[in-house]
C-alpha cells in the first residue's frame, strides 16, 4: 500500500464492532443456553477464529455479516473437536478459550499462527494449573502450540503480575466452573468486558477496585449483544484528523468504557481539540460521537495507570507525538514486547526510518516532537496495528510511504484504506 501526503480529512466515519467485545460475544454465546445475537459483530480474521474454534466444538454459529447469531448450548455443551483448534493471530482467542477448555470434559490442542507461537502463554498456565488445569505447552517452550487436558478445578484468588485482561478473563472464565469463588488482583485494572458481559448472562460476579471474583455458575442465558465500534480503530482516525492540517473528522458509535478511554485522556492531555458527544445507549459499555480538528498538540508522558487503558493504541500514540511540540515519554509499558509484534521495536524503527526523533527505552520510548516525517519503506511485520498507524503517519510525511504486508489489517479493521480514502481532501 503507497502513502502520500493528504491536504486534510473531512467528514463521517463508522468504524467496526469493537474486537474485545466481539470475542466475548462468541465465547459467553457458546456457553449460554439459547439463542445470542450479535449486532455489529467485527468480521475481522481474529474475531472469526473465534467462530471458527468454538463451531469445532460443536456451537452452531450463523454469520450473515449483518448479524451472528451463536446457538448456545449452555455451560456444558461444547464437544471434543476432531482436529486442533488453530486462533489464527488471535491472542485473546488463545488465552481467553484457555481457561474455558481447562475445565471440559475432553482434551484438545491449540495452535495459532507464527507470531502466536512465540506470544507467552505461561502467563495463563500457570494459573490455570492453580485451579487443577492440565495444561501444557507442547513444545515446552511456554508457547503455543498448548496441550490442554480438560479436569476439574478448584476456586484459586490469583495476584496477577501482570495488568492483563486476557489472563484475567481466562481465569474467571475457568472459574465459571470451579468449585468455590475466583478472584483475580490485577496491578492495575485492566479492560472490564468479561466482567460487565458475565453479568449480563447471568453470572455472578463481583468487582472491587482491581479485583474481579467469580463465582460457580450453574448457566448462563443468552441475551441480545450491540457491539459498540472499537475505540483501537478509532484511534487511527483520531491521530490523523489532530495532525493532518485542515482536518474535521467525526467517529461515530465509539465504546468509550472506561478501561479502554486512555487515548481520550491523553488527547486532552496533549491539548488536542477533541469532543466526545455521549449517546445514552442505557448498555454497561457507553458509546459516544467523537470529534476531532487538526490541532497543535504537545509532548506528555504517560505511564501507570493509564497504560493498559491505552496499550493497543500506543502505536497511533506515538505517530501523534511526532506531531507534537515538546517530548513525549511512554513508560510503564513492556507489555509492549509481547503483542503481535515486539512493538517498542517496531514503532521506534519503522519511525526512525522517516525521519522521526525517537529512542526505545526498556519499558516504552522518548520521542521528540517536531522533525519532519518523509516516506520510508515501513515493515509491519504483519502487525495490524503497525500497518494502520504507519499509514496514518504516511498521510501526514513527504513523499511516499511503503506499507510492507499492509493487507494484515484485516485482522481487526477490514476496510481500513477504503473508509480512510473516503475522508481525505481530494
Ligand atoms: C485484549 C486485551 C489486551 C489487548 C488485546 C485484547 C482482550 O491484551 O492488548 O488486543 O480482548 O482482552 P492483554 O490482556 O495481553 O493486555
Amino acid at each position: 500500500m503507497i502513502i502520500k501526503r493528504a491536504k486534510g480529512l473531512s467528514g463521517e466515519v463508522s468504524i467496526p464492532g469493537d474486537k474485545s467485545i466481539s470475542h466475548r460475544s462468541i465465547m459467553l454465546g457458546s456457553l449460554a443456553k439459547g439463542d445470542t445475537e450479535v449486532y455489529g459483530f467485527l468480521q475481522g480474521a481474529d474475531c472469526l477464529s473465534s467462530i471458527r474454534c468454538f463451531s469445532q466444538m460443536g456451537i452452531d454459529i450463523e454469520n450473515d455479516k449483518e448479524k451472528v447469531i451463536i446457538h448456545g448450548k449452555g455451560l456444558h455443551g461444547l464437544s471434543k473437536p476432531t482436529d486442533e483448534l488453530d486462533v489464527g493471530n488471535s491472542g485473546t482467542t488463545i488465552r481467553l478459550m484457555s481457561g474455558i477448555l481447562a475445565a471440559q470434559d475432553f482434551s484438545v490442542n491449540v495452535t495459532g499462527d507464527a507470531s502466536i507461537r512465540k506470544r507467552p502463554m505461561e502467563r495463563v498456565m500457570k494459573p490455570l494449573r492453580m485451579m487443577g488445569a492440565d495444561i501444557k505447552s507442547v513444545n515446552d517452550n511456554g508457547c503455543a502450540p498448548l496441550f490442554i487436558n480438560g479436569s476439574k478445578l478448584k476456586g484459586i484468588h490469583y495476584d496477577s503480575p501482570v495488568a492483563s485482561a486476557q489472563v484475567k478473563s481466562s481465569i474467571l472464565l475457568a472459574g465459571l466452573y470451579a468449585d468455590g469463588e475466583t478472584s483475580v488482583t490485577e496491578p492495575y485494572v485492566s479492560r472490564n468486558h468479561t466482567e460487565l458481559m458475565l453479568k449480563d448472562f447471568g453470572s455472578k460476579i463481583v468487582t472491587n477496585d482491581k479485583t474481579a471474583t467469580v463465582f460457580p455458575t450453574e448457566e448462563l442465558y443468552a441475551r441480545r449483544i450491540d457491539v459498540p465500534g472499537d475505540i483501537s480503530s478509532a484511534a487511527y482516525f483520531i491521530a490523523a484528523g489532530l495532525i493532518i492540517a485542515g482536518s474535521c473528522v467525526t467517529i461515530k458509535n465509539v465504546g468509550i468504557n472506561p478501561t479502554r478511554d486512555g487515548i481520550i485522556e491523553v488527547c486532552r492531555m496533549m491539548g488536542a481539540d477533541i469532543v466526545v458527544d455521549e449517546i445514552d445507549n442505557g448498555s454497561a459499555e457507553p458509546i459516544a460521537d467523537i470529534t476531532v480538528k487538526t490541532s497543535s498538540l504537545k509532548g506528555c508522558t504517560i505511564g501507570g495507570e493509564l497504560i493498559p487503558r491505552l496499550i493497543d493504541e500506543i502505536p497511533a500514540i506515538a505517530v501523534m507525538a511526532c506531531f507534537a511540540e515538546g517530548q513525549t515519554v511512554i513508560k510503564d509499558a513492556a507489555e509492549l514486547k509481547v503483542k503481535e509484534t515486539n512493538r517498542i521495536d517496531t514503532i521506534v524503527n519503522n519511525l526512525k526510518a522517516m525521519g522521526a526523533d525517537v529512542i526505545a527505552t526498556d519499558d516504552g520510548m522518548i520521542i521528540n516532537g517536531g522533525k519532519e516525517l518523509h516516506g520510508a519503506e515501513i515493515d509491519s511485520k504483519l502487525d495490524h496495528r503497525i500497518a494502520m498507524s504507519f499509514a496514518v503517519a504516511g498521510l501526514n510525511a513527504d513523499g511516499e510511504t511503503n506499507i510492507i504486508g499492509s493487507e494484515c489489517v484485516d485482522i481487526s479493521f477490514p476496510g481500513f484504506y477504503d473508509i480512510l480514502n473516503s475522508i481525505i481532501v481530494k
